[in-house]
C-alpha cells in the first residue's frame, strides 16, 4: 500500500536562509518504539533552527539532508508506537522533537514519549508550542544555573534579563518573578511597557547609554544575569555584578568560553556560566501547568501557515521577534 503523504518544509544543504526552504510532499512518519505520532497544530521557531541551517552546528547537526527543521510542536496523538503507555490517540500534547531529526515544519511528526506531555484544553496549541526550547531554557537558567526557587522560598536575588522581549527572555522575566527576585530587564524602546507588564521591576532600553552599560536604574548589583542577547562582553557585565554574581550565557561564543575557563581557573567569585538546554518532560509539564493556571503567558509575535513558513523563517533570522514565531500546519 502506498504510504500516506504529507506537506512539509525542508532544506537539502547548508545556507540559503528562507529561500533555501523547499515545500515538499513526503511520507507521514510512523512511530517506532516509545514514540508517538502527532498531527501538528502549531510549531514554534527558535534561532537554533536557522543556525543549524547556516551550518553553525555542522559537526553535529543536522545528521543528514534533506532535513525538516523545528522541534517545538503541539498537536494531537494519532498513533502510538510499541511500548507507549502514557498516551493514547486523540490526546492533545506538546513535545520537543530531537534536533537530530527535526520534523516540526510538517503536518505530522513523531516525538519520543519521554519528551511529550499532556496539554489541557485551557492551553492553546500555539501557547504550548512556544514553550519547549524557549521556556525550558529560561527555566533551566533560573532554577539550575542561577539557583532561583520558583516557589518564592529562596533569599532575595537581583536578576538582570537581557533581550527580555525575545522568546527566552519573556518567559525568563515571568518565571523569575515567581521567585523572590528583583528583575531588571533590557529590550528595545517599543517593548518597555510590555516587558513591565510581564513583571519586570525596571526596564532599560538597550540602545541608550545606561542600557548599553546594563546599569540598574535603582543601583542594584546583579546576583545573576540571564543573558539572552548576544555580543555583550564580560567587561560590560563585570562592574554590574554583586560579589558572587554570575552571568548565565545561553549563546556562549569563543570569547565567553574563554572567560568561563579563566574565571574557573582563577577561582573568581564572579563567574560566567555557559548553558546548553537539557530538556526534561517534568519541567515542560510544570510550564504547561503554569500557563493553564494563568501564571505564565506565551507572547506570540506572529502566526504563519505552513505555506508561509519562509516568512516565519525570515522573521526569526531577522532577530527582532517580540515573543514566539508560530507556524500552523
Ligand atoms: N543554550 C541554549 O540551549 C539556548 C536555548 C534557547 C536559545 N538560545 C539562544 O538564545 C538567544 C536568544 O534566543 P531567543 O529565542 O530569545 O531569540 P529571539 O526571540 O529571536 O530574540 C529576539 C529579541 O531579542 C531582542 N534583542 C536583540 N538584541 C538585543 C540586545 N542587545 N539587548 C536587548 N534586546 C535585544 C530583540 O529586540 P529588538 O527587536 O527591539 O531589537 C527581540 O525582541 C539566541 O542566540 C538563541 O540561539 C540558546
Amino acid at each position: 500500500m502506498a504510504a500516506k503523504l504529507m506537506h512539509a518544509v525542508q532544506y537539502d544543504k547548508y545556507g540559503g536562509g528562507a529561500d533555501g526552504l523547499k515545500h515538499v510532499e513526503v511520507p507521514v512518519p510512523a512511530p517506532k518504539n516509545n514514540e508517538v505520532s502527532l498531527k501538528l497544530e502549531a510549531t514554534s521557531l527558535n534561532p537554533v533552527d536557522w543556525k543549524i541551517q547556516k551550518g553553525m552546528l555542522r559537526l553535529f547537526l543536522p545528521r543528514k539532508f534533506p532535513y525538516i527543521p523545528a522541534t517545538d510542536v503541539a498537536g494531537e496523538v494519532v498513533e502510538v508506537g510499541p511500548g507507549v503507555k502514557n498516551f493514547k490517540t486523540g490526546e492533545k500534547v506538546v513535545a520537543i522533537l530531537s534536533h537530530l531529526n527535526g520534523g516540526g515544519l510538517a503536518e505530522y511528526a513523531v516525538a519520543k514519549d519521554s519528551l511529550t506531555v499532556a496539554r489541557p484544553p485551557e492551553v492553546s496549541a500555539a501557547e504550548a508550542a512556544g514553550l519547549p526550547v524557549a521556556g525550558l531554557t529560561a527555566h533551566q537558567a533560573l532554577t539550575q544555573s542561577a539557583g532561583i526557587k520558583l516557589d518564592g522560598s529562596g533569599k532575595q536575588a537581583n536578576i538582570l534579563i537581557t533581550a527580555a522581549s525575545g522568546g527566552v527572555g519573556h518567559y525568563a522575566v515571568q518565571l523569575a518573578k515567581l521567585g523572590n527576585t528583583h528583575v531588571t530587564a533590557t529590550c528595545g524602546a517599543r517593548n518597555i511597557e510590555l516587558v513591565k507588564s510581564f513583571g519586570a521591576d525596571e526596564v532599560l532600553d538597550y540602545k541608550t547609554p545606561d542600557g548599553t552599560a546594563l546599569k540598574s536604574p535603582s543601583g542594584k548589583k546583579y546576583d545573576a544575569v540571564i543573558h539572552c542577547a548576544t555580543g555583550i562582553p564580560w567587561s560590560t557585565f563585570e562592574p554590574n555584578l554583586s560579589e558572587n554574581g554570575k552571568v548565565i550565557d545561553i549563546t556562549p561564543g569563543p570569547s565567553a568560553m574563554l572567560t568561563y575557563a579563566i574565571k574557573k581557573l582563577t577561582l573568581s567569585k564572579k563567574q560566567l556560566v555557559p548553558l546548553l538546554l537539557i530538556p526534561k518532560a517534568e519541567n515542560l509539564s510544570y510550564l504547561v501547568n503554569l500557563v493553564k493556571e494563568g501564571k505564565l503567558k506565551t507572547l506570540i509575535d506572529s502566526k504563519h501557515s505552513l505555506s508561509q513558513a519562509k516568512d516565519a523563517w525570515a522573521k526569526s533570522i531577522d532577530g527582532h521577534a517580540t515573543g514566539k514565531i508560530i507556524v500552523e500546519p
